[in-house]
C-alpha cells in the first residue's frame, strides 16, 4: 500500500478510537468472522436486498463498525483507486485497533481480493460455520484445524477476548440453566456467577458484559489470568482449561515469561491467510457492502 494511503488510514483509526473506543472490539472480531467463512474475502461486509448475506446470520448481528470500514475505504479509493481490497481493510483495521488499545503491532500481509458470494446459512452451519459460544475444546480445535490453524493459534487468538463486550445471552445459560435443570456451570467461579447474575437477569437479550472486566478497553494479558481463575466469560473461554496444551499456554501467559503479544501477531497473520483470493479471483470492490 502506498505510504500516504497508509498514513491516512492510520490517522483515521486514531480518530475513530478517540470518539468511539467501543468499536475496537467489534472491529477486531470482524476480521475473525470474515476469515472463518469463505476465507478472508470481505464476504461479511456484503449487503443483500433480501437480508440473505452473512452479516444477517445470528452470530454477525452483534458485529458493528461496518461504517468505519466504509469510511476507510472511501478515503483509500480517493488516494489510490482500486488498490486496497475490503478484505485487506478489515485485516488492517483489526491490527490498528489492537495497536490503538495498547496491544502488539504486526505487519499485515496484503493483496487479498474480495469475494462475490455471501450466504446467511454459512456462519451457522454446524460443521463449517463459526464456532459457537458453547463450543467444547474438541469442537474449537476442529473448527480451527479445518482452516489450517493449530491449537496454539486457538489459545492465542482467543486472547482477542482481552478487549470488548458480550451480550448476556452469549453466556447466561452458564448462570441459570446449564444442563436444562436450572443449574449453573460448575466450571465457573461461583463468586463470579453471583456477580454476573446481578448484571444479567435471566432472558436478558440486550445488556452487555465486559469479556475482560477491569481492562476491557486495553489489550493486555489479563484475559489469561481470568480464564485460569475460572472467570472466563464464555464457555469457549473456559473450555481452554480442558486441554493440556491450551491449559499450559494459559498458565504460561500469566507469568513474566508470557509470549502472548508476539504470538498474537503471528497467529493473526496465520488467520489472515485463510482462503485468500488472489490473481484474477474475485475483485477489488469499490464499495465494501456492494459487488462492483
Ligand atoms: C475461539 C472461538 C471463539 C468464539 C466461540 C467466540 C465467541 C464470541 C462471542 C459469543 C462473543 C460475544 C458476542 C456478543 O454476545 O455480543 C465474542 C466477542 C468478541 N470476540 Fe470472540 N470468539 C472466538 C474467537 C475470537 C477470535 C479469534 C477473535 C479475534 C482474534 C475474537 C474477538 C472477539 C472480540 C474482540 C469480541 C468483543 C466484541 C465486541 O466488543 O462487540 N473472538 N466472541
Amino acid at each position: 500500500m502506498r505510504n500516504h494511503a497508509h498514513m491516512l488510514k492510520r490517522s483515521y483509526i486514531n480518530e475513530v478510537m478517540a470518539v468511539a473506543p467501543s468499536l475496537s472490539g467489534p472491529l477486531l472480531r470482524m476480521h475473525f468472522h470474515d476469515c472463518f467463512i469463505r476465507g478472508c474475502d470481505g464476504s461479511v461486509l456484503l449487503d443483500s436486498p433480501t437480508n440473505q448475506s452473512e452479516k444477517f446470520a445470528p452470530p454477525n448481528l452483534s458485529l458493528r463498525g461496518f461504517n468505519i470500514i466504509d469510511r476507510v475505504k472511501l478515503a483509500l479509493e480517493n488516494a489510490c483507486p482500486g488498490v486496497v481490497s475490503c478484505a485487506d481493510i478489515v485485516a488492517l483495521v483489526a491490527r490498528d485497533v489492537t495497536v490503538a488499545t495498547k496491544g502488539p503491532f504486526w505487519e499485515v500481509e496484503t493483496g487479498r481480493r474480495d469475494g462475490n458470494v455471501s450466504l446467511i446459512s454459512e456462519p451457522i452451519n454446524p460443521a463449517t460455520g463459526l464456532p459457537p459460544f458453547f463450543a467444547s475444546i474438541n469442537l474449537l480445535k476442529q473448527s480451527f484445524a479445518l482452516r489450517g490453524l493449530n491449537t496454539k493459534d486457538l489459545v492465542v487468538l482467543s486472547g482477542g477476548h482481552t478487549i470488548g463486550m458480550s451480550h448476556c445471552s452469549s453466556f447466561d445459560s452458564r448462570l441459570y440453566n446449564f444442563t436444562g435443570k436450572g443449574d449453573t456451570d460448575p466450571s465457573m467461579d461461583p463468586n463470579y456467577i453471583a456477580r454476573l447474575k446481578l448484571k444479567c437477569k435471566q432472558g436478558d437479550q440486550t445488556t452487555l458484559a465486559e469479556l475482560d472486566p477491569g481492562s476491557f478497553k486495553t489489550f493486555d494479558d489479563s484475559y489469561y489470568r481470568l480464564v485460569t481463575k475460572r472467570r472466563g466469560l464464555l464457555q469457549s473461554d473456559a473450555a481452554l482449561l480442558n486441554d493440556p496444551e491450551t491449559r499450559a499456554y494459559l498458565v504460561q501467559s500469566t507469568s513474566h515469561g508470557s509470549t502472548f503479544f508476539k504470538d498474537f501477531g503471528v497467529s493473526m497473520v496465520n488467520m489472515g491467510r485463510i482462503g485468500v483470493l488472489t490473481g484474477s479471483q474475485g475483485e477489488v470492490r469499490t464499495i465494501c457492502s456492494k459487488r462492483n
